[in-house]
């Protein structure tokens, strides 16, 4: 904490090695480390200031996913960091608590650089929430980066996209949980949250408890749900997150398996919990967790409709007809105007689904195919997924922030290949 109150922090990318199977070496990115990077924690309220250190031998730069911020700090495409340089991020932390996260975001390496480590996570507390989450960090409150990866025989781990592989994703064949393979987990309280992030470039991951109690979803992107939602199953798409909540009250002496199963075929282990026999009690889960206005079109909103496709000209991936173009602003929007943006896949000869991400903001979801959200979309929301044929309107509030910030598809293959835009708030 510096004397005028702003609270740093300092996070340096640079090339490590990591062996995931014994005796064989990787070369990997991490942030302060070999692989992924430290949990960033900000609190509801402060001035903070990150100082990025770029030590790999190329040029990077780190988002802010999730987060409220001036265009300026926002570290997308527009903030590059060369070898060598040091870049700040300095904004005060003005949003719900939150589970986000950070990565690179450089035009056309990004997929490369998250694939090979360079991701962490973000998260927003605020003491004014209510009473009973757990929120001990590691102990009863746990981040979990789900990536899926593809090793080759030999152990080894590269990215080799080929044309598929843009057009379908790069899936892979095992699955990395905050970069081990099957960790284990020691509860020792009845409660146990889970800070949930598809850090996949372009899986999809369907969790859930084949043997455990029911997932109760309390947050997704941007904060609290209004209420605990039970769920058998949660579909997380590539930059997506959830918090939920595990009562292990009944699971004593047992192991419980977090199942993730990939939109390429693969099922896997995420994690084994294993709850002690004598699980602490550390509160009950309040019936209301946040207070969330009503996701309402106000009469004068304006309205965009933005077409993700598969199909654009010369077998490009697009949005409404256009690659990404670091010199063209395809949108022009009023600081603190609420807009109505509808979003839909087209090229239905290729099944590919996409997502649709959104900086600087955290919209609401008003429906998807004309019926109103479930209650586990119906909260904040950076992110949304859209299988093909998929249409879904999204309330946005702008910002105060004038500045230029991007709209893309999370499908990190996707959005290297130009499936991203840019809007200015003016
Ligand atoms: Cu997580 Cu523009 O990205
Ligand atoms: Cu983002
Ligand atoms: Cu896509």
């Amino acid at each position: 904490l510096r004397s005028d109150g702003v609270r740093e922090y300092t996070v340096t990318a640079s090339e490590g090695e990591l062996e995931f199977f014994s005796g064989i070496p990787v070369p990997t990115m991490g942030y302060d480390g070999d692989y992924l990077g430290p949990t960033l924690h900000l609190r509801q309220g402060e001035r903070v200031s990150i100082r990025v250190r770029n030590s790999l031998r190329e040029t990077t730069t780190v988002h802010w996913h999730g987060a409220y911020l001036p265009a300026e700090a926002d570290g997308g495409p527009r903030q590059p960091i060369g070898p060598g340089e040091t870049w700040i991020a300095e904004f005060t932390v003005n949003q719900p608590a939150a589970s986000l996260w950070y990565h690179p975001h450089r035009m056309g390496t990004t997929a490369e650089q998250v694939y090979r480590g360079l991701a962490g996570m973000m998260i927003v507390t605020d003491p004014s929430g209510p009473a009973g989450l757990p929120d001990e960090y590691g102990i009863d409150d746990i981040p979990l980066v789900l990536q899926e990866r593809r090793f080759s025989r030999d152990g080894g781990f590269r990215y080799e996209p080929r044309m598929p592989d843009i057009i379908h994703g790069y899936g892979g064949n095992v699955l990395l949980t905050n970069g081990g393979i099957e960790p284990v987990f020691r509860a020792q309280t009845r409660l146990l949250r889970l800070r949930l992030l598809n850090g996949s470039n372009s899986t999809i991951l369907r969790l859930s408890l084949p043997e455990g109690p029911e997932f109760i979803q309390i947050a997704s992107d941007g904060g609290l749900l209004s209420r605990p939602v039970p769920l058998k199953t949660l579909v997380l798409s590539p930059g997506e997150r959830a918090e939920v909540i595990l009562d292990l009250r009944e699971q004593q002496g047992r192991n419980t398996v977090l199942q993730a199963e990939s939109s390429f075929g693969a099922v896997y282990t995420a994690l084994l919990v294993n709850p002690g026999d004598e699980l602490r009690n550390n509160g009950e889960l309040p019936s209301r967790l946040a207070s969330l206005p009503a996701a309402e079109i106000p009469r004068a909103a304006g309205r965009r409709s933005f077409v993700m496709s598969t199909m654009g000209p010369g077998g490009s991936l697009t949005i409404n007809g256009r690659r990404m173009d670091m010199a063209r602003v395809d949108e022009r929007v009023a600081a603190m105007s609420t807009e109505v943006w509808e979003v839909s896949t087209a090229g239905m000869m290729m099944n590919t689904p996409h997502n649709f991400h959104v900086h600087g903001l955290q919209f609401r979801i008003i429906d998807i195919n004309g019926d109103p959200p479930p209650p586990e979309l119906s909260g904040f929301k950076d992110t949304v997924l859209l299988w093909p044929g998929d249409r879904v309107r999204l309330l946005m509030e702008f910002g105060e922030y004038p500045g230029i910030y991007m709209y893309h598809c999370h499908l990190l293959e996707h959005e290297d290949a130009g499936m991203m835009g840019q809007y200015e708030v003016l």
